[in-house]
């Protein structure tokens, strides 16, 4: 029990570092969970204007999801699903901001990527596709979560897919917030103007 316990425990600590409030605070850009949508994600660190900090934010939330699962399986060979699972709890629920985290979208692309490199490259195609058409970051981000288990079982990798799915709930779960202003036609798009509502 030594090492899924590790490798649960190594990915949760990874997955926790909530780099965007960090680099918000370091960049003298305020308190993230008081600007906008008051998310820790690339997402709300844009609307701060700081588009440096938005662009290091998404690329440190994927990192540490990839390195939380390459690391893991080269540490303790065969528990990369636990480190997957560890890194993504950890970014949506860290214990360092009370288990108010992130809603997973970008940590959930460098797992999926460390998982299986192929169902990497559908995540950001569904991804970038549906922000770089409809600029709307909830929609593209819900939207690639659930791509994730699809693809899985299109490529066979069955031994991925309940796994997957269960994030891609949490994703759909964290993101409630943003289905409502969806629904109520609030929810702003990126580079607009507006600000999250409601
Ligand atoms: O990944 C978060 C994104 O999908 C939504 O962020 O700040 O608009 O709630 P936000």
């Amino acid at each position: 029990w030594v090492a899924p316990t590790l490798s649960l425990a190594l990915g949760y600590l990874l997955g926790s570092i909530p780099f965007g409030v960090i680099l918000t605070r370091l960049g003298g850009a305020g308190d993230l969970r008081t600007i906008g949508s008051g998310n820790i994600g690339a997402t709300n660190v844009l609307r701060t204007g700081r588009k440096g900090l938005a662009a290091a934010t998404l690329l440190l939330d994927m990192a540490k999801g990839l390195v939380a699962v390459l690391l893991v399986a080269h540490l303790f060979p065969g528990n990369a699903l636990l480190a997957a699972a560890g890194a993504f709890i950890g970014h949506c629920y860290p214990v360092w901001l009370r288990f108010r985290g992130g809603k997973g979208v970008a940590t959930l692309m460098g797992i999926v990527v460390a998982l299986h490199w192929p169902l990497g490259l559908v995540y950001a195609v569904v991804w970038l596709g549906l922000l770089g058409t409809l600029r709307i970051s909830s929609v593209a981000g819900i939207a690639a979560a659930f791509s994730a288990p699809l693809a899985a079982a299109l490529f066979g990798r069955m031994d991925l897919v309940l796994l997957l799915l269960a994030l891609a709930l949490i994703v759909g779960w964290k993101h409630r917030e943003n289905v409502q202003r969806l629904l109520a036609g609030t929810e702003p798009r990126i580079g607009g103007t507006s600000r999250p509502r409601g």
